[in-house]
């Protein structure tokens, strides 16, 4: 099962102050130098974390899967026609959202998806449609052309004891339905250290897609290092005097 590895938040963290660091492009070849099988954007209309330069260095440099999440529109169809990323995972995207917030509204947006397929096969990308954990979904993905479907994780992930329980055998009645279909099946959203290993366990899946606890993590495993570092430079710019 691979692990893909959403860098996104490594750029939330830069726009914060609009400057060089950290950069989601360094922290992606570490990400692979840890063992990630693919690096995960999601270039937002908004441009709210990941900027369009980061994708296209993304894709001078990642050697494992690049995935790109991305709303189906005219703009950012163009945009991966010329990019050329390895996988296109599309997903719903509301300007107000924290993050995204459900799966597609595979009816609503049927023509919009079946035009986006197309055109995005016909560059030569696979697309994946990230979708609620449900049967008759993972029959539209099928039906409109999708080549894979990324299972949302989420309410898995917000729920507890029986509930929590109840949404993981939808995951996985999801991935079955998907499989049985001929779709590669993948999950993701809101995974973290304590709550992957039943996803993680499930048979027919053929990955993860995880961004905000892996570099929620980063962070505070990184801090004792950092600071040592700045005081160690302190100490020696001292030295020098
Ligand atoms: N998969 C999709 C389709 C997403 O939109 C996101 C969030 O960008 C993720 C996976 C990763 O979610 P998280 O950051 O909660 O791990």
């Amino acid at each position: 099962m691979i692990l893909g590895v959403n860098v996104d938040h490594v750029a939330t963290v830069r726009q914060a102050r609009k400057t060089f660091e950290p950069d989601p492009v360094m922290a992606a070849t570490l990400a692979i130098l840890g063992g990630a099988d693919g690096i995960t954007v999601h270039l937002r209309e908004d441009r709210r974390h990941i900027q369009d330069r980061d994708l296209q260095l993304l894709r001078e440099i990642v050697p494992v899967e690049l995935n790109l999440e991305m709303a189906a529109t005219d703009e950012m169809i163009s945009i991966a026609t010329r990019i050329r990323p390895d996988l296109v995972t599309i997903v719903p995207e509301k300007r107000e959202e924290l993050t995204t917030e459900g799966g597609l509204d595979l009816d609503a947006m049927d023509q919009r998806l079946r035009d986006a397929v197309k055109r995005l096969n016909v560059a030569g990308i696979p697309v994946s449609f990230f979708i609620n954990p449900s049967i008759s979904d993972v029959d539209i993905s099928k039906d409109i052309g999708a080549q894979m479907v990324e299972i949302h994780t989420g309410h898995y992930a917000n729920a507890r004891g029986e509930k929590q329980q109840e949404e993981l055998q939808k995951i996985k009645a999801a991935i079955e339905r998907a499989r049985l279909n001929g779709l590669k099946a993948n999950a993701g959203h809101g995974l973290t250290y304590y709550n992957v290993k039943p996803i993680a366990r499930i048979e027919g899946l053929r990955g993860l897609y995880i961004g905000h606890s892996i570099i929620s993590r980063a962070v505070l495993v990184g801090i004792e290092r950092a600071v040592r570092e700045m005081k160690e430079l302190m100490i020696k710019s001292q030295i020098q005097l």
